[in-house]
């Protein structure tokens, strides 16, 4: 299972945000302290006791009035400098020509690599220590990508491009989520960030863009030809087969590689990938795929076609 937490910045971009969450903090601690101290003095200081004369009333004095009126201002004004520093420092402009295109769909995610032409799905490997910039899109509606870890979030939104900057400092796997109620399993939208050396990462990077080899046992030539025959091919792609143009699902050139299916509901596994394929609906509910009814056989096929699929 993977977590996040946004309290443990790994990247810098992250990191000026986690540092002025701590100056704001610090800053509403003092403040906190300030104000309770006053009203706790002035509740002993000034209680009612027999025999006292009322204290003296002041109806309104510019001074004091002027003071309390500075003070809040200006830490307004100290709260707005650091924030704009922040976002200049966070959240630098976009260069013309992202690193990566992340395009939003219900309910996974599509990463393409513009630089190489690779394209997968729901698991983004990057080089560590390099900041990479990424361009934001949807397919559909307003989804949210968030890496806690690595970044601020931002929304994807149809029909317009966004601009986020992310970087991973140390090699690992991070995980993201999707923060805009985007519909039923919103909740499993989820994706990884695996951040690795920048040699292993140009190695991934290209084993994305190989085709895979045609199947070569019976069962997986019959899963192949299965799902060229289906309508699978209308909504998935696998290059070196027909029509592999289609991304309404998440490509599946190497989906035996990835370490999650159904947006991180499940592990990739071939018994789960089986359970998948035979009734996604059971597993996630309200997800896009339907089931298909197929046979004993058929899932037998097509499991040994993707497991072919490294
Ligand atoms: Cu996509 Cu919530």
């Amino acid at each position: 299972m993977y977590t996040s937490n946004a309290l443990n910045p790994q990247s810098p971009f992250a990191r000026y945000i986690f540092d002025l969450g701590v100056v704001a903090v610090w800053i509403m601690i003092v403040i906190f302290c300030a104000v309770t101290g006053m009203v706790i003095y002035s509740m002993f200081r000034y209680r009612w006791k027999e025999d006292e004369a009322d204290p003296h009333q002041l109806a309104g004095n510019k001074t004091v009035e002027m003071i309390w009126t500075a003070i809040p201002f200006l830490i307004v004004i100290l709260l707005f400098m650091l924030t704009a520093r922040t976002m200049s420092k966070a959240d630098p402009p976009a260069p013309g020509d992202p690193d990566l295109l992340v395009i939003g769909h219900q309910f996974w995610w599509e990463a393409r690599y513009p630089h190489s032409g690779a394209i997968v799905a729901n698991e983004i490997h990057i080089p560590a220590g390099k900041p990479i910039s990424v361009e934001l899109r949807s397919e559909d509606v307003l989804h949210e990508f968030w890496v806690p870890e690595l970044a601020r979030k931002m929304t994807n939104v149809p029909g317009k491009s966004n601009h986020i900057w992310i970087q991973a400092d140390k090699v690992g796997t991070y995980l993201g989520v999707c923060t805009e109620f985007c519909g039923i399993q919103h909740a499993w939208m989820r994706f990884l960030i695996v951040a690795e050396d920048p040699a292993q990462f140009a190695q991934w990077e290209q084993a994305q863009l190989q085709v895979p080899p045609a199947p070569t046992t019976e069962a997986a030539i019959k899963g192949w030809k299965l799902f060229q025959r289906e309508s699978c091919i209308n909504c998935h792609s696998i290059a070196g087969t027909l029509g592999n143009t289609a991304h309404v699902g998440p490509d599946l050139t190497h989906i035996a590689s990835r370490r999650q299916l159904g947006g991180g509901i499940i592990e990739n596994t071939p018994a789960n990938l089986r359970a998948w394929i035979q009734n996604p609906q059971t597993i996630k509910p309200g997800v896009l795929m339907p089931n298909y009814y197929f046979t004993p056989d058929e899932l037998n096929q097509l499991e040994a076609y993707f497991e072919t699929l490294k």
